[in-house]
């Protein structure tokens, strides 16, 4: 078995643990714990605890990988693999009880930077809706057992796209803004509230395309693998990846094509990081 196998099966055995725990402590009920860098922005007990399992299995497997995860500070590793962890993404959704929230695993190779990391497998999984996405790098972009593909035809009547919006109340006029400029090209938008669910329905062709700035590394770490597996094209800023100041997915033409309109003209607020 190849690394990237290796650490493809831990990821989904260990995303699939971890979703039934948050799947487990939804039913129960939810309790927010904390607010973060704004008070929309909350961390429930379940994120807590749910990151703290994934790390302690992904600890006993590979006790010299490094971890970066949403809820706990980085730990850096020996073995030049890190594995980037959202226990849950969409975590709004979940306590509010919408299903539209999931556990994002990544492992990746090289610094634990979006600028510059390797990703070499990933999982999403969304345990109240039964979706486990995964990839390893080479090996294509799977749902379950079925391979998916992004849709590779920029459609006549304007592309199904979503994003997602900060939760810093002085970042919503930019973006705003810059959804204003994106819409020539939609035939509709989704708001779906998880990161890494937006990266797996893109790569599924649920969505054509998604962009989102203020992003954090574990947001996208595993999603815009699936998307590269699944035959699209994921960048940041012109000319770099995916990272905080901006993500952008979809086939390569439509990703040109926002680009193009997310990137051209006079709106000062683009390509500047939250
Ligand atoms: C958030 C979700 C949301 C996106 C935000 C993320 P969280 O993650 O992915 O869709 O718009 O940028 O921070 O806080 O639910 O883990
Ligand atoms: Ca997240």
């Amino acid at each position: 078995m190849s690394l990237e196998q290796e650490l493809g099966t831990l990821a989904i055995e260990i995303a699939t643990e971890a979703g039934a725990l948050a799947h487990a402590r939804r039913s129960e009920g939810v309790s927010i714990a904390a607010s973060k860098s704004a008070l929309a922005d909350i961390v429930t007990e379940a994120d807590r605890e749910v990151e703290a399992l994934i790390h302690k299995r992904i600890a006993a497997a590979r006790p010299g990988d490094g971890f970066l995860g949403e809820e706990s500070d980085a730990e850096p590793g020996t073995t030049g693999i890190t594995w980037v962890v959202d226990p849950i993404d969409g975590t709004v959704n979940y306590a509010y009880g919408i299903p539209s929230y999931a556990v994002s695993i990544a492992a990746v190779s090289g610094d634990p930077d979006p600028r510059t990391w390797t990703a070499l497998a990933g999982a999403v999984y969304a345990p109240a809706l039964g979706e486990m996405f995964h990839a390893v790098r080479g090996g294509g972009a799977w749902l379950g057992g079925r391979r998916i593909a992004v849709n590779g035809e920029v459609n006549p009547a304007g592309s199904l796209l979503a994003t997602g919006f900060g939760y810093d109340p002085a970042s919503h006029a930019p973006q705003l803004a810059l959804l204003g400029r994106v819409m020539p090209l939609a035939r509709d938008i989704r708001r779906i509230g998880a990161a890494s669910l937006d990266l797996a329905y893109v790569a599924a062709g649920r969505l054509d395309g998604y962009f989102e700035r203020g992003l954090n590394p574990w947001d996208h770490a595993a999603g815009v693998l699936l998307v590269q597996e699944a035959g699209g094209v994921a960048v940041g800023v012109p000319g770099a990846a995916p990272t905080r100041e901006m993500t952008i997915v979809g086939n390569a033409t439509l990703v040109e094509r926002l680009s193009q309109v997310l990137f051209s003209g006079a709106a000062p607020e683009v390509g500047r990081a939250e």
